[in-house]
């Protein structure tokens, strides 16, 4: 299964990615993550991405194309992996597409989450996370366990005015590529706009 997560920030990529991987038995790579990553890490890409990504623009294709290519050629990806987050323009579209063929392997679906933007500021700045387990919160739609409440943290763009950059962004950059994945007959669509666990359950019949 070779899947990409496409919607827009606080659709539940994330949320329903933790869910899909366990039935699918794939890697979840998302490119938020590995550039939190080489942000806390220090590295050359983390202190290139770091400025961009705070206030909820888009780091460079040419430094995102190549972290997520570097991740998907490794060997845990040769059966299947769930990108979430890439692509996020056309060029990363084009470039994934371009590597896939040099392997032979084909896309299965792009699963879009679809949910209104009047929706996503409090999904956002709501939104919390477990350093520990990686776990994602809300503080209203999934509240964190008492017991690990005082460790969650939120994320440096999770604040109104990135977010509202970050979904700017979402509707000039990413949506274009809905099109282009449509056109390829790849694209399947699910309404976000539901309670975490019947948004799982769309999915989960929408993927068959
Ligand atoms: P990234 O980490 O990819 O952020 P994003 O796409 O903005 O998505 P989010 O992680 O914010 O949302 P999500 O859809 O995963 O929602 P979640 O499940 O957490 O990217 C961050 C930054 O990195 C970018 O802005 C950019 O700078 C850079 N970047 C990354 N990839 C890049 C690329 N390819 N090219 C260039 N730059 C790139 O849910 C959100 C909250 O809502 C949670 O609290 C959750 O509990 C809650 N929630 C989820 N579903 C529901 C529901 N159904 N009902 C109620 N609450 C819900």
């Amino acid at each position: 299964m070779r899947m990409i997560l496409v919607g827009p920030p606080g659709a539940g990529k994330g949320t329903q990615a933790a869910k899909l991987v366990d039935t699918y038995k794939i890697p979840h790579i998302s490119s938020g993550d590995m550039l939190r990553g080489a942000v806390v890490d220090g590295t050359e890409l983390g202190k290139k991405a770091d400025d961009f990504m705070k206030s909820g623009q888009l780091v460079p294709d040419d430094l995102v194309i190549a972290m997520v290519i570097e991740r998907i050629s490794r060997p845990d990806c040769e059966s299947g992996f769930m990108l979430d987050g890439f692509p996020r323009t056309r060029p990363q579209a084009e470039a994934l597409d371009a590597q896939l063929e040099k392997a032979g392997a084909k896309l299965d679906v792009v699963l879009l989450i679809e949910v209104p933007d009047e929706l996503i500021v409090a999904r956002i700045t709501g939104r919390r996370s477990d350093p520990e387990t990686g776990e994602i919160y809300h503080v209203e739609f999934k509240p964190p366990p008492a017991k690990i409440a005082d460790r969650v943290v939120q994320r440096k763009d999770d604040t109104k005015e990135a977010c509202e950059k970050r979904l700017e962004k979402y509707h000039s950059e990413t949506a274009p590529i809905v099109p282009y994945y449509e056109q390829q007959g790849v694209l399947r669509r699910v309404d976000g706009d539901a309670a975490l666990d019947q948004v799982t359950q769309r999915i989960m019949k929408t993927l068959g």
